[in-house]
């Protein structure tokens, strides 16, 4: 069993509040949201004030992946507005051990996001303190692209490390996450899978679910 993480980039947005009650009732763990500011990635999303908004109308973990310049500005309102866990890109920050820092004061879970080309040996001096890993399997920026077979190795890499390291924290993969990878990516060490197209763009829903999760 993995947990699933459907991602709402890729529900409808002028129907948030009823996506979200929907995958919640189907059995999501996490509900996955991408803060996206045009300059990191080349696209927008939307920011804190959603994220607040939706916390009124979920008890969903929520997974608020920033794919941002400048975290550390913004990490607080995020926390504020009632993120779980927040990510953000080892590639975004000058500072990594202080943008993690702030994460943890603010209270709440803290993962760094790895894009395809980074390699994990660029959290060897801060793993200690996360809780989770994202692996990036598509380059960020768009849902709908198609899940990138080399990032099998960096998830084994990072799970033999976990398991020789006696480290524990979770490993999360997003991009081209779906029914049809979930098992491989389990047996590879992947804890939490992030799933859009996979699940909003599903005739069932609830199906593309338990697919992924495994049961
Ligand atoms: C991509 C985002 C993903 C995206 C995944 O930059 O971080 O979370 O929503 O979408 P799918 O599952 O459609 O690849
Ligand atoms: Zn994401």
């Amino acid at each position: 069993m993995v947990k699933v993480a459907p991602s709402v980039l890729a529900a409808d947005f002028a129907r948030l509040a009823e996506e979200v009650a929907e995958v919640e009732k189907l059995g999501a763990d996490w509900l996955h949201l991408d803060v996206m500011d045009g300059h990191f990635v080349p696209n927008i999303s939307f920011g804190a004030d959603v994220v607040r908004s939706l916390r009124q109308h979920s008890k969903l973990f929520f997974d608020v992946h920033l794919m941002i310049e400048n975290p550390d500005q913004y990490i607080p309102s995020f926390a504020r507005a009632g993120a779980d866990l927040i990510v953000v890109h080892a590639e975004a920050t000058r500072h990594l051990d202080r943008t993690i820092d702030l994460i943890k004061e603010a209270g709440i879970k803290c993962g760094v996001a790895l894009n395809p080309h980074t390699p994990p040996e660029v959290l060897e001096f801060v793993i200690h303190k996360l809780d989770v890993v994202l692996v990036m399997t598509v380059n960020p920026g768009f849902g709908g692209q198609a899940f990138n077979p080399v990032m099998t190795q960096k998830i084994k890499d990072l799970n033999e490390w976990r398991e020789y390291g006696g480290l524990d924290f979770l490993i999360e993969i997003d991009g081209g996450g779906s029914p049809s990878n979930a098992r491989e990516l389990e047996a590879a060490g992947v804890d939490v899978i992030v799933a859009g197209t996979a699940i909003f763009g599903a005739a069932d829903r609830a199906a593309a679910i338990a697919a992924i999760a495994g049961d």
